[in-house]
């Protein structure tokens, strides 16, 4: 009898040492201590050499350990599931969540449109440096030193000597172009283009231009006002007019300003065509006999005609954005307006 007890009581022990473990295996203990050949069992076949007359008190004593062992056992059970880490269970119904593509630049957005309109006209895209000579931005084009229409554009000078400036049109490529090229000549120059102005609401000192070029034998002023009628109904709508107002630029004669009727009021008046019911969208004219002659190109034989205009007009009038410096600040609340394409 004293070595049954003695047995139950190593064995107890063991017992509560197993469940305090935190490392303890369920399994590992039912075998031991519940299994056909567990502990348990074995102390009940001790019974048998147990003196009658304290069978008993061994019984009594051997079920109240199974009850406690059994309880250990459910005890740990319960204690190793509600350690076990709750993986989450994903529900593949629902619906994933967006990958946010980024947007094009309102300004590269229409720049992308005004070159593929041309491009279906047979113009190419041509570039040129942002830094200029003063020869290709100014006195090839008809302004020699001194005159007065340098005075419109407010340069930004490089160096003295060479004379550098940023450019401050893209009517510079032209002059590239007409300087490597001979006529049939029929190009679009798109670029950013500089001038020393306060920066506002209305004006910045970079910019974006898109020049048109067109060169060939018997071009007239008819093929200018088409041409730009045609890009204009490509851009804004074939319900949009135009209108041409007589204008000076050094290198165009005749030179014209075009006006289309007001996209966000049809005509009737707003703030955007300041009531006037159309908006100014580039200058262009027929390229200057001088021009032509300074770079070969005999103006008797050919003739041309070329266009300038702002991208960013032409984005404010389309997409109505009024404030000029939005373009630049990279605010992702005005730029995620614009699709991308
Ligand atoms: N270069 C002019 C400007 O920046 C725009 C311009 C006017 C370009 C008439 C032309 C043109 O090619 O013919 O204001």
């Amino acid at each position: 009898m004293q070595s049954l007890k003695e047995k139950i009581q190593a064995l107890d022990a063991e017992v509560k040492a197993v469940v305090a473990d935190a490392s303890a295996d369920a399994e590992q203990f039912r075998i031991r201590f519940l299994g056909a050949k567990g502990a348990v069992k074995s102390l009940f076949a001790d019974m048998k050499d147990v003196l009658p007359a304290d069978r008993k008190e061994a019984g009594a004593l051997l079920n109240a350990f199974k009850e406690a062992v059994e309880l250990s056992y459910a005890d740990l059970k319960a204690k190793i599931a509600s350690s076990r880490t709750v993986v989450p269970v994903l529900d593949y119904s629902l619906p994933g969540s967006n990958i946010t593509l980024g947007t094009r630049h309102p300004l590269r957005k229409v720049e992308n449109q005004m070159v593929s309109i041309f491009e279906r006209l047979g113009f190419t895209v041509a570039t040129g440096p942002e830094i200029e000579d003063d020869y290709h931005n100014f006195t090839s084009l008809n302004m020699p030193e001194h005159h007065p229409a340098r005075d419109m554009q407010d340069t930004f000078y490089v160096s003295k000597n060479p004379d550098l400036v940023l450019r401050t049109h893209t009517s510079s490529v032209q002059a590239r172009i007409m300087e490597k090229q001979k006529p049939p000549i029929r190009v679009i120059c798109p670029g950013r283009v500089y001038r020393n102005e306060t920066i506002s609401a209305r004006a910045h000192c970079f910019f974006h231009q898109c020049e048109g070029l067109y060169i060939a034998e018997n071009v007239s002023f008819a093929d200018l006002k088409q041409t730009l009628y045609h890009f204009v109904t490509e851009m804004f709508g074939a319900d949009t007019k135009v209108r041409f107002r007589p204008s000076y630029f050094p290198f165009t004669e005749p030179s014209a300003e075009m006006d289309i009727s007001c996209t966000v009021c049809a005509g009737k008046g707003c703030n955007l065509c300041k009531h006037s019911g159309w908006v100014e969208i580039l200058g262009c004219g027929m390229v200057h006999p001088n021009v032509l002659k300074n770079f070969g190109v005999d103006p008797d034989k050919y003739s041309g005609f070329a266009f300038g205009m702002g991208v960013e007009r032409i984005t404010q009038v389309k997409y109505r954005v009024n404030d000029l410096r939005l373009y630049s600040q990279n605010d992702v609340r005005f730029l995620r307006q614009f699709q991308a394409g």
